[in-house]
């Protein structure tokens, strides 16, 4: 047994007071968890302590707090480590702190609302499969491999760490969010769905949708299940830009096709570029503006002005093109050899598209098939 103290942000909406903090001691093996901690405050020391969780396992995905300001469950954080890293954090015996999860509405202590930024955009992402014609009299039959790529979103269990913890949700809380996009991407994924095309065309054109993720590697940090929301994301962003060419009306596809020519060209990102790139591709030939160039460019201005202020982009005499620093050397070389080697090994980089291929290039013979059943558990709709 080991003590600990559990800083817990309180709020209490029949009280009519705003949040405040209180603390709770505790004693508890270090091996038992932090809500195991939390229960034992409501259960010895106040009962009106507010905690939501069910199976105590990691599986239900109903126990998601911040300790310490990290996106978790409670169930499956250790206490020791908890107080190991509260530690580390200031440098002396600090208490362990525990606040309701981020970007939703705090409904009473640590129960937030999940229904207006969690549910809500599940539903939004049409969170079922969409097949052609009429089912069949038994189940789908699949090739196992053309499964494999969605397993990973199938791991989900909806406990909303990671939209928690998501910092383009923080700046616009319309983001569709790393939570629904990986479960877009687990039907977008799967060879049974007809609608992969049109689910695509949907999040590519929403301005709250696949590219309004800033790629910050947050939601892959929190998620308590490995289903690292954002590689879901870029998965669906390759589908559409590489897969489909979805020329979106977010410039997502131009964008990201800027940043992969003017790297491979000059080794860094030309800043000088990278808008004109954007709208109006030219860097090896005639500029071709895509409609709406113009208000696109003039649209952008303040974020350009943004990022020259903040210092995230170079200052303006450094921006002059023409100017941007050669790689030394042969570093050049090496980094088209780098493009080289990923397009020769885009089987293994890009699982997700090549499954599609190869599923083409050989079919799985039948006898090989197996039933989706088999590989995915059922309901379908569930946390799968
Ligand atoms: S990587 Fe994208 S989806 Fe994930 S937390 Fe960051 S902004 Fe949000
Ligand atoms: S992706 Fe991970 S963090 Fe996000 S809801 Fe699913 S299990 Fe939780
Ligand atoms: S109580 Fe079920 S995931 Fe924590």
């Amino acid at each position: 047994m080991a003590a600990y103290t559990l800083k817990v942000r309180r709020f209490q909406p029949e009280s009519g007071d705003g949040p405040y903090w209180e603390t709770f001691d505790v004693e508890l093996d270090p091996t038992l968890s932090v809500l195991d901690g939390l229960l034992q405050a409501k259960d010895r020391d106040d009962g009106s302590l507010a905690v939501r969780c069910s199976c105590r396992a990691a599986i239900c995905g109903s126990c998601g707090v911040k300790i310490n300001g990290q996106s978790a469950l409670a169930c499956k954080t250790q206490i020791g480590e908890a107080k190991e890293i509260a530690n580390r954090r200031d440098g002396g015996s600090e208490p362990i702190v525990v606040e309701p999860m981020g970007n939703m509405p705090v409904i009473k202590d640590l129960v937030t609302d999940m229904e207006s930024t969690h549910w809500t955009k599940i539903r939004r992402v049409t969170p079922w499969l969409l097949p052609e014609g009429d089912p069949p009299e038994r189940e789908y039959i699949v090739p196992p491999e053309s499964m494999i790529d969605i397993t990973q979103s199938m791991a989900c269990i909806q406990c909303g760490a990671c939209v928690s913890s998501c910092l383009s949700m923080e700046a616009d809380p319309d983001f569709i969010g790393p939570a629904a996009l990986a479960k877009a991407y687990r039907f977008v994924g799967d060879p049974r769905d007809a609608e992969t095309e049109e689910r695509l065309h949907d999040l590519a054109n929403d301005p709250h949708g696949i590219y309004d993720c800033t790629h910050c590697f947050s939601c892959i940090d929190a998620c308590p299940k490995g289903v690292a929301p954002m590689d879901q994301i870029m998965r669906l962003r390759r589908k559409a830009t590489a897969g489909y060419e979805i020329d979106d009306h977010n410039n997502g596809m131009r964008h990201e096709h800027a940043f992969v020519k003017i790297i491979e060209s000059k080794g860094t990102l030309d800043e000088s570029l990278l808008l004109q790139e954007s709208f109006a591709p030219g860097l090896k030939g005639k500029l071709a503006p895509r409609p709406g160039a113009i208000k696109g460019l003039i649209e952008s201005i303040p974020t350009a002005i943004r990022g020259l202020r903040s210092g995230k982009m170079r200052s303006l005499p450094k921006l002059i093109p023409g100017i941007h620093p050669k790689l030394p050397g042969d570093a050049q070389d090496n980094v088209r050899r780098i493009y080289a080697h990923a397009e020769d090994h885009s089987v293994e980089l890009n699982l997700y598209i090549r499954g599609e291929e190869a599923e083409e290039d050989a079919p799985v013979p039948e006898a090989e098939a197996v039933p989706a059943a088999a590989i995915e558990p059922e309901p379908d709709e569930g946390g799968g």
